[in-house]
């Protein structure tokens, strides 16, 4: 069976990184719907850790044996459409592989805002059904002095311009894991 990559994404960049995970793993992508997708209520959703819930998705993830979710970090929580998801699916989940592209360092993961804070959550919904938890910091494809610019980490998107390097080495160590 295939896996099915699953995502969430307010600017792109997880959009991208789904995208292109999909089309290395030959299989199919699909977009998490959030039933109110207004930046300011999911973020608060993410913070007060209830919300309105997604639309059902087209596939049935429980079709797949593995599932790919990406989406971004905001303030340092599971943002409400991957917590979602999670919820909703989490008993015909089989295996999950979780991908983030975020804001985070891999120096800053461990703060208030690290990437590191938001794998234990995924863990906690899943349990051990999640192998595994990658992040691609934005970092990754900025040069220099802009790697520790915050308005340089959020102006970025992954493009193909810019998916090269460090980042690309991170996906397609990422997607041999999933494939193993
Ligand atoms: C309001 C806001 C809060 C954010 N908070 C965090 C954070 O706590 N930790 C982090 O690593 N990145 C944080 N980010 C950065 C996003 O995770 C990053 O820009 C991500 O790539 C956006 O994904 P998207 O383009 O798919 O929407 C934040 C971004 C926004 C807009």
């Amino acid at each position: 069976m295939n896996p099915l990559v699953v995502y969430y994404s307010k600017k792109g960049s997880n959009k991208y990184l789904a995208e292109r995970l999909a089309r290395e793993l030959q299989c199919e992508v699909e977009a998490i719907r959030p039933r109110l997708n207004l930046f300011a209520l999911l973020a608060l959703f993410g913070a007060i850790k209830m919300s309105p819930g997604i639309a059902p998705l087209r596939h049935d993830p429980g079709s797949f044996d593995r599932i790919v979710l990406c989406g971004p970090i905001w303030m340092g929580q599971l943002i409400s459409p991957l917590r979602d998801f999670l919820k909703r699916y989490r008993a015909s989940i089989t295996k999950l592989y979780f991908a983030t592209c975020c804001g985070s360092s891999d120096e800053d993961k461990d703060g208030t805002f690290g990437y590191a804070t938001v794998f234990p959550r995924v863990r906690a919904i899943v349990g051990e059904k999640c192998v595994h938890c990658q992040a691609f910091p934005i970092g990754l494809v900025l040069d220099g002095e802009d790697k520790n610019k915050g308005d340089a980490v959020m102006k970025t998107r992954l493009s193909d311009s810019n998916f090269t390097g460090a980042i690309e080495k991170r996906s397609t160590a990422f997607v041999e894991k999933v494939s193993s």
